[in-house]
């Protein structure tokens, strides 16, 4: 086997889940306004370093993304975060998109930019310890949304990623997100999702990505934020399996969802949920960044007395995912540890 092979099984093995911490710099200060931390680059590291310094969080989390500036970071004892990650058993990604602009002629879509320059960044990071990348493309339903022309750039643009990142020695994320916000139906987020599922293999296969090689980050089919009827969690996870079948080959060894603002317990309830089903060919897991730092963040508050506190926290809910990827969890054992 291939050693991108490998590490994207690796990715997802054993009921381990991915922890996204590549909030860029905008995003991570809009996430310590909340808690009134200042957004300066110490508070970022002594955040991270809090998150990857909790022990025992291997047991749950086989990965996690980071941003290019905490790839280059160090944790507090002067060990670079990469390899604190790897001495942990945690595999260091990189995100490697340069974020989602607004896709000229098409007023409310966006496509995902940071292919110029790809290939020499991508030799860079695996030179700093990065062993697999992100890459997130945003959909967005609305009136007449999405376009053909948004989800076929999305997709062309997550399928050009994919290939440079295995051209150049990392496993892809391939995340092709279609957005909670809106009033649509859960109906209409499958239709979507299924399109921007479509669309985003053929290119992958159009563009020789090897897909054993890759790991797939989806969003889940649920009703949007503002609809009035609200589906309940088992359709969630039956509407979500359905479409996965119908859409992702096989050989894909994994997919690890992103939460995209479900609450942390109910991302958690829909991964045991689709696990309970039966899963798929596919290994079933997570990606979360919200649904994984929010209690965390919360405990933390940006001092040093709460880091203890803030570790548990995080520790809890990386347990309770770990659970779910395997359809072992059981709500009261959240209900307990509140
Ligand atoms: P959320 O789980 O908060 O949606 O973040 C996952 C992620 O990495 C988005 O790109």
């Amino acid at each position: 086997m291939s050693e991108l092979a490998r590490v994207a099984q690796a990715m997802v093995a054993g009921g381990r889940g991915i922890l996204a911490a590549d909030e860029s710099n905008g995003t991570i200060g809009k996430r310590f306004e909340r808690i009134a931390v200042e957004n300066v680059e110490e508070n970022r590291r002594a955040y991270r370093d809090l998150l990857f310094t909790t022990a025992g969080l291997g047991e749950s989390i086989s990965g996690v993304i980071l941003y290019d500036e905490t790839l280059r970071q160090k944790s507090a004892d002067g060990t670079p975060f990469p390899v604190l990650l790897e001495r942990n058993g945690i595999i260091p990604g990189i995100k490697v998109d340069a974020g989602a602009k607004d896709l000229a002629l098409c007023p409310g879509e966006q496509v995902t930019e940071g292919l110029d320059g790809l290939a020499a960044r991508c030799a860079q990071y695996v030179t700093l310890g990065a062993k697999f990348a992100k890459w997130r493309a945003v959909i967005n339903i609305g009136k007449g949304m999405p376009s053909h022309g948004c989800l076929t750039a999305n997709a062309h643009a997550l399928a050009r990623y994919a290939a440079i990142c295995q051209a150049n020695g990392l496993v892809p994320i391939v995340e092709p997100e279609v957005i909670m916000d809106g009033d649509h139906s859960i109906d209409t987020c499958e239709r979507i999702t299924e399109w921007a599922l479509h669309e985003t293999f053929a290119a992958l296969v159009n563009q020789r990505v090897s897909l054993e090689q890759m790991v797939l980050k989806p969003s889940m089919v649920i009703s949007g934020t503002k609809c009035a009827q609200q589906a309940g969690a088992q359709e969630v996870a039956e509407r979500t399996l359905r479409t996965l079948k119908r859409c992702v080959p096989a050989a894909v060894p994994g997919i690890a969802f992103l939460s995209g603002g479900q609450s942390d317990e109910l991302a958690t309830d829909h991964l045991d949920r689709m696990n309970k089903l039966g899963g798929g060919p596919w290994k079933l897991s997570f990606s979360y960044g919200r649904a994984l730092q929010q209690p965390a963040l919360k405990a933390w508050g940006g001092k040093v007395a709460n880091v203890a506190a803030a570790q548990a926290a995080l520790l809890h809910r990386a347990q309770m995912n770990r659970l779910a990827a395997s359809g072992t969890y059981r709500s009261e054992l959240d209900r307990k540890a509140t």
